[in-house]
């Protein structure tokens, strides 16, 4: 049935078109609404002849807007429906989505679209709707997404993310993809060697730090020519799809981090060398720093952004920029800060006059004792005038600096959720940080706050935390949690006769492991079985890296996943939506998590206890390795909680090469667990993906049991030295051997909703 409806909309779609009485370009802008009938076309082919794009001028509020009508029939003879008329192509994007959510209750998520469920008969608009933006920006990604999430994209995973993001009305996305093609031409073309230049570049999956001149070379091998090569080919159809759908991508552009023999080339250029990141080892950081005072600065920008605005097209203005990320200037002194600011922006302005430098604000909260208030004003004020310079407030819904440093001295800057380290998946968030509190920072006496954005490290669960900002953007008014999930959760399991029990389960949630109110923990919980073992040291963590639980498992997520259950009893057609399939596997995931807090706490209480016996340990040992077992099991019977979907990814890039796959699933691997060649940032970027848990956790809980049992019982002292040795061991193991068995996770058919069941009857 559907296979005969495609072909034929197709067509309808192409004779919509030509016989739009609206020109396909608006006076003012020249912009093409191409770009939205071709997005129609993906994911609602059904009905491609269905909605009008019109690009209306002369709005010059800097806002976004748009109206939804009824296309009367007098007025069309071709099939439109809809009218979505908009000052911008992001606008009727937003618009387009808008209907499709509130009007037609399908949604477009990280799972995949559903927006191709709309239901065969288009519901009518009524009475028109016209809605604004309430901030000019709705920014997307931190520069390190590039590397924890989207490293090994393949095109179609990016086609999906982009029209996501361009739906939910993103228009100033971070476009870091392919930076080191342009990057060596111009240090080919300062005379830098290919081996200068190889001993700079950094593995694939640890580019974002080496942009951001933390670290340098890699620990893994060379970064091959092939891998370059695509992924500016890939770079350029983004680039171009984001024009397409009205967003500015935000373009790389040059730092200042050279090669070190840089500094023997030019012997009387201003370089300084940069501190030790994470304690690596000094080859790989301390990375060398050409001064942007230095003219040398100044002609290698010129060189990078002319190369990269004959490669993607004059299509930006905005540049992405950061010079001490994690790395403290060479100097404090005010006029120093000024002087290299002042520099940059000049350099950059030397080439595009209109350039705007984009920088991540992370280091005014991560360097705080570096960054008083002075510096900062110092290095904000190097800038002349308020329109150059963009500041991403990165920690907005935890640790904003906006407040501290008086809305950044005059400058624009953007309120973001940041919440995701390391693509970490634990749940949690708080409504009220991003709903009421951007709103309050826009309305804040002597704001400069031009937008809000999404700058997580990962993209991994918590969707609905992302999905709320997103929707702020465009209600002066904050949003309602209780109604807000109620929609939500209505669209998210588009489903007739969607059972109350689904939307109770995430009014729950939503009130307590979504409305964290601790400060102190704001961000992506982490496990602790994901934590290398030890005695001490794991539970309750806050700050930074939590791992404190804040919420009462058992009369949160236990109720929750059980409602969910429940629905799925009660709907057949809820049990197969993929979006459901998910969320029961991640409460599940969550679940197992929390309670394996509870089994590694009686281990160490029957270990600590001097009149246990290696016996005892064994045995209350028992049920730890088990729990991991079972979260396995259950991650194993989803696609998107997948190990072998990471490197397979990572592998699919070297085209056959096997010297090439061997080279990314190393870096795919080391990244998630070691993180650096000896374990430097260890744990950090954890998943909890089936094959992992079992693989490589469950590896490391076996040893450390094995060695409590063995000091038990000859007598001897816990030593936390052996303990880290023998994990670090386990970890260089893991990250070098190389599977040919993935295809045995990803041909796992099993029922997740049967493992759900035995897991609530045996976890409960
Ligand atoms: C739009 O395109 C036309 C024809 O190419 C050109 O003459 C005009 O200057 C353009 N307008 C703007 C604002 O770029
Ligand atoms: C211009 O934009 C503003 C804010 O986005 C909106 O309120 C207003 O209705 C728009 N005016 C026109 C004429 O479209
Ligand atoms: C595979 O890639 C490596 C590293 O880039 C290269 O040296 C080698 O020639 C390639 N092998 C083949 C068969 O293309
Ligand atoms: C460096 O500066 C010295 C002293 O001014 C000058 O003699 C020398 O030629 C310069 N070297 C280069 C490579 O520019
Ligand atoms: C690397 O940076 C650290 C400071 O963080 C410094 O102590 C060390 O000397 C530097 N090493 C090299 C080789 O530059
Ligand atoms: C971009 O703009 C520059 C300066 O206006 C111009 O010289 C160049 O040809 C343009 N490049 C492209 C690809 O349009
Ligand atoms: C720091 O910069 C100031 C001002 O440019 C300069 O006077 C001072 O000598 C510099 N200090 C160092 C250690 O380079
Ligand atoms: C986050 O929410 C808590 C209470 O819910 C509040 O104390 C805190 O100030 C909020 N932080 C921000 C940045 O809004
Ligand atoms: C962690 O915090 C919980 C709740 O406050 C407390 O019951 C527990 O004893 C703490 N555990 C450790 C090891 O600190
Ligand atoms: C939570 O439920 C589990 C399993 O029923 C039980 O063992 C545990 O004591 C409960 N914890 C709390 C804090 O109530
Ligand atoms: C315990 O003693 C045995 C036998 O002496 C030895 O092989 C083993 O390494 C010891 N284990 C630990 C953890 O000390
Ligand atoms: C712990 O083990 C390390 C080597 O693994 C050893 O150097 C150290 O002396 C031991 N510590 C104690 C307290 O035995």
């Amino acid at each position: 049935m559907k296979a005969l409806v495609v072909p034929l909309a197709v067509a309808l779609a192409t004779l919509g078109k030509s016989c739009l009485a609206f020109p396909a370009h608006s006076a003012s802008n020249n912009a093409s609404v191409d770009g939205l009938y071709n997005l129609v076309n993906r994911r609602v082919p059904q009905h491609a002849g269905a909605f009008r794009f019109a690009l209306a001028s002369g709005n010059n509020t800097g806002l976004d807007t748009f109206t939804l009508r009824d296309v009367t029939s007098q007025d069309d003879s071709c099939g439109a429906q809809i009218d979505i008329e908009c000052n911008s192509i992001s606008a009727c994007a937003r618009g387009l989505y808008t209907y499709v959510t509130e009007f037609g209750g399908v949604d477009i998520w990280w799972t995949g679209s559903r927006l191709d469920q709309i239901a065969d008969s288009l519901p009518s608009v009524g009475t028109p709707v016209t809605r604004s933006s309430v901030v000019r920006y709705r920014y997307f990604f931190n520069t390190v997404t590039f590397s924890y999430t989207t490293a090994f994209y393949a095109f179609e995973d990016w086609e999906l993310l982009l029209d996501w993001m361009a739906l939910r009305g993103i228009n100033l996305p971070l476009a870091w993809v392919g930076y080191e093609y342009i990057l060596v031409e111009v240090f080919q073309e300062a005379g830098l060697s290919d081996t200068d230049i190889a001993d700079f570049l950094s593995g694939p999956a640890f580019q974002a730090w080496n942009r951001f001149g933390n670290i340098q070379g890699s620990w893994m091998g060379e970064l091959p020519r092939q891998w370059i090569d695509d992924q500016f080919a890939l770079q350029k159809k983004l680039v171009s799809r984001m024009v397409e759908l009205g967003m500015t991508p935000v373009l790389p552009s040059f730092a200042g981090f050279v090669p070190r023999t840089f500094a023997t080339l030019y012997p009387n250029a201003s370089v300084v060398v940069g501190g030790q990141w994470n304690g690596f080892p000094p080859t790989y950081t301390n990375d060398s720093f050409l001064e942007p005072f230095d003219p040398l600065f100044t002609t290698l920008q010129k060189s990078f952004i002319d190369k990269q605005s004959a490669a993607y097209g004059n299509v930006s203005h905005i540049y992405t920029l950061d010079q001490y990320n994690e790395n403290n200037p060479y100097n404090g002194s005010l006029s120093y800060l000024a002087n290299i600011s002042s520099a940059t922006l000049a350099s950059l302005k030397s080439v595009d006059s209109q350039a705007v430098w984009l920088m991540q604000g992370w280091l005014f909260f991560s360097a705080e004792t570096f960054w008083t208030n002075e510096r900062v004003q110092a290095y904000l004020e190097g800038v002349p005038g308020n329109d150059s310079m963009i500041i991403l407030d990165l920690y907005s819904e935890a640790q904003p600096q906006w407040q501290r440093l008086s809305s950044y001295f005059g400058k624009q800057w953007i309120w973001c959720e940041l919440h995701d380290f390391g693509g970490n998946q634990g749940m949690e968030g708080n409504f009220i940080n991003v709903t009421a509190a951007p709103i309050e920072a826009l309305s804040s006496p002597g704001s400069t706050m031009v937008g809000v954005g999404l700058t997580p490290e990962g993209l991994e669960g918590n969707e609905l935390v992302y999905d709320v900002l997103l929707d702020q953007a465009w209600s002066s008014d904050a949003l309602d949690r209780a109604a807000y999930v109620t929609s939500w959760v209505s669209r998210r399991y588009y489903t007739p006769d969607l059972p109350s029990a689904a939307v109770d389960a995430w009014q729950l949630l939503s009130s307590t492991v979504y409305s964290n109110t601790d400060p102190s923990s704001q961000a992506t919980v982490k496990s602790i079985f994901e934590l290398e073992p030890a005695l001490a040291g794991l539970v309750n963590r806050t700050g930074h890296h939590p791992t404190l639980v804040f919420y009462d498992t058992n009369t949160t997520v236990v109720p929750a996943l059980k409602m969910l259950i429940e629905a799925g009893y009660k709907s057949e057609e809820l049990a197969s939506v993929p979006e459901y399939q998910y969320d029961l596997v991640d409460i599940t995931r969550q679940l197992l998590a929390n309670r394996f807090i509870d089994i590694y706490q009686s281990l160490i209480t029957v270990y600590n206890s001097s009149t246990s016996t290696e016996n005892d340990v064994s045995r209350v040992a028992e049920p730890l390795q088990e729990l991991l077992f079972d979260l396995d099991h259950v991650l194993l019977t989803n696609s998107h909680f997948l190990l072998p979907r990471w490197i397979g990814a990572a592998k699919a890039w070297s085209r056959g090469n096997a010297t090439i796959s061997s080279y990314l699933e190393y870096n795919a691997r080391n990244q998630i667990t070691l993180w650096g060649p000896t374990g430097q940032i260890n744990d950090y970027a954890s998943k909890q993906w089936g094959g992992l848990v079992n693989g490589y956790y469950a590896r490391r809980w076996e040893a450390f049991v094995q060695y409590l049992v063995e000091t038990k019982k000859n007598g001897t002292s816990y030593n936390a030295t052996t303990v880290s040795d023998v994990m670090l061991e386990i970890g260089e193991e893991w990250d070098k051997q190389l599977s040919d068995s993935e295809q045995a996770y990803l041909g796992s058919t099993e029922n997740s909703w049967e493992i759900v069941q035995q897991i609530v009857v045996k976890y409960c």
